[in-house]
């Protein structure tokens, strides 16, 4: 048996968005508090799969972690660092670049749909994303991922990798970690289209609600946002077939911590014109003293630097020992 415990990360790209916030950074601030231990890393290797501009990078790291502290993860209870500065990752991503095959990743959607049309200029990196992924997961034996709904395939991956590599050399090493996908807002839609996922990486900035939107801004992105004329129905059931309605509901009930079926006792029958500006405040209110508190926090990117150190430290006396054994089991 292997002590629970949790591991996630989030892409240091642009701006953190409300999706990442529901469905990942809300729920790993809700689990520090478990008892068990939880590792948040910020995925600096995986972000460069796709290009960055350095300064762009280094930004985009600090403003990931002053998002995590703003949104309440508490140093103290969790470790919060970069990947780059453990090195076990990548070594660990070698081990398991040579355990999957390319089969399975040939599967992955991610990497369809961020490849686009031109899979041959996409780099090798983006390819092999998912194996890096399991090494984040599998180097600290985490039995625990909190991710949306879009990372369930790459989780499946991580549990195959770490099977075949059991399997492969006899032994009961890695765990078979569990994605832990729950809440009402696992799959965030861009507002402007109700068939994509909101996403960082979306080139249309009204698309998504940024941490680091203003409350004007958050007013006019939740206002203009896509529906269907028809006013809301009276519950959950009416949803189904109207993604749009259900999106902006699943967005409510998210950010009230409250069931769909609260929301749509409050709310259900009436107009957007009605619902969207409760939805704003209520995004306002919740978003509001996060954003006040990163740009805050920006303003001393030492001490940033400092918890990232510190928090690296810890991660890596935790890596350290399991990759060594991998590296003994392999016979490395
Ligand atoms: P992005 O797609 O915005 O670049 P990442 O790939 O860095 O985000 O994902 C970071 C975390 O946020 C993951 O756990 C992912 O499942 C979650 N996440 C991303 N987008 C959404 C969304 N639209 N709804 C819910 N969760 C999301
Ligand atoms: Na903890």
């Amino acid at each position: 048996a292997f002590t629970p415990r949790v591991f996630s990360g989030i892409q240091p790209t642009n701006h953190l968005q409300l999706g990442n916030y529901l469905g990942a950074v809300k729920r790993f601030v809700d689990m520090q508090d478990s008892g068990i231990e939880t590792l948040y890393c910020i995925v600096d290797l995986h972000a460069i799969t796709v290009w960055q501009d350095p300064a762009d990078l280094t930004r985009a790291t600090r403003e990931l972690a002053a998002g995590y502290l703003a949104s309440g993860l508490d140093p103290k209870k969790s470790i919060l660092f970069n990947q780059a500065r453990v090195p076990a990752h990548a070594q660990m991503a070698w081990l398991f670049n040579c355990v999957a095959r390319m089969g399975w990743l040939n599967r992955m959607t991610q990497f369809k749909d961020k490849a686009g049309k031109n899979r041959e200029a996409a780099s090798t990196g983006l390819f092999a994303y998912p194996n890096l992924m399991a090494a984040d997961i599998l180097v600290y034996h985490a039995t625990q991922v909190p991710v949306g709904e879009d990372q369930k395939q790459h989780l499946e991956l991580t549990r195959d990798i770490a099977m075949k590599f059991n399997n492969d050399y006899g032994v009961e090493f890695f765990p078979i970690t569990e994605p832990v996908i729950e809440g009402a807002a696992t799959r965030v839609m861009s507002l402007r289209d109700g068939s994509k996922k909101m996403s960082k990486s979306d080139p249309s900035d009204m698309s998504r609600i940024n941490l680091t939107d203003d409350a004007d801004t958050i007013a006019r992105k939740i206002r203009k946002a896509k529906t269907d004329p028809e006013p809301l129905p009276e519950s959950a059931e009416g949803l189904a077939e109207r993604p749009e309605a259900r999106n902006l509901v699943n967005i409510y009930a998210g950010l009230a911590d409250i069931s769909v079926d609260a929301v749509m006792a409050d709310h259900g029958g009436k107009t957007f014109s009605e619902f969207k500006p409760a939805l704003a405040e209520l995004a306002v209110a919740k978003l509001s003293p996060i954003t006040g508190e990163m740009s805050r926090l920006m303003q001393d990117p030492a001490e940033i630097d400092r918890i990232l150190a510190d928090g690296a430290a810890r991660a890596d006396e935790i890596a350290k020992p399991i990759l060594k054994r991998a590296y003994e089991i392999v016979g490395l």
